[in-house]
């Protein structure tokens, strides 16, 4: 089963031997090829969240619950990251930066599905969306080298690709309002 302080520990000593992602995807990857574990280990989602598990400036680690359908806006990390599916399904849109523009607008470059039992490694510099392409929800842990709540970085404006200071309290929204609307469906239903 999955064992959070043990998970932790293997993370922070992948890191330690190797300061990339590679050595804690390993990690990852071990954690996700048992979904079951996972579940029995940090619980089966039942709303939408960014659940913080760890947090040091150099590792965070997130239990990340997207509702049916929601999609985030398109952001960069600054950061390596590792993304490990335990249940559900994560559609990426890969953006790229316009070159020479002034208003940091992006276009498209890429796409990638990544489902249950998958750890993902992402580079430092991306940006992307997130969409849960399901109608339930999608649970994934969310492993970032370095400080995922401190860290300056950048969002852009869904409708008109503008760059903008990412602000957190506006993703915490998000997932408010999209957990108020499952619970409203759940409660329908
Ligand atoms: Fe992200």
């Amino acid at each position: 089963m999955f064992d959070l302080d043990r998970f932790v520990e293997d993370c922070r000593g992948a890191l330690s031997a190797d300061r990339t992602h590679k050595s804690v995807r390993e990690v990852v990857a071990r954690a996700v090829a048992d979904p079951a574990g996972v579940i029995a280990g940090i619980g089966e989602p039942r709303r939408a969240e960014v659940q913080k598990l760890y947090h040091a400036p150099d590792l965070t680690i997130l239990n990340v619950i997207w509702a049916p359908g929601m999609t985030i806006r398109p952001h960069n990390h600054l950061m390596w990251a590792v993304i490990g599916i335990y249940t559900g399904r994560e559609n990426n849109i890969f953006w790229r930066r316009l070159p020479d523009d002034a208003a940091g607008r992006i276009e498209a470059a890429g796409a990638k599905s990544v489902g249950e039992r998958d750890a993902e490694p992402l580079g430092r510099d991306i940006i992307h969306t997130v969409t849960n392409p399901l109608d339930r929800l999608t649970g994934a842990i969310h492993v970032y080298g370095g400080d995922f709540f401190a860290t300056p970085r950048n969002e852009w404006d869904p409708e008109t690709l503008v760059e903008a200071e990412f602000e957190m309290q506006t993703t915490m929204r998000l997932f408010e309002e999209a957990n108020a609307a499952y619970e409203a469906r759940m409660r329908a239903s």
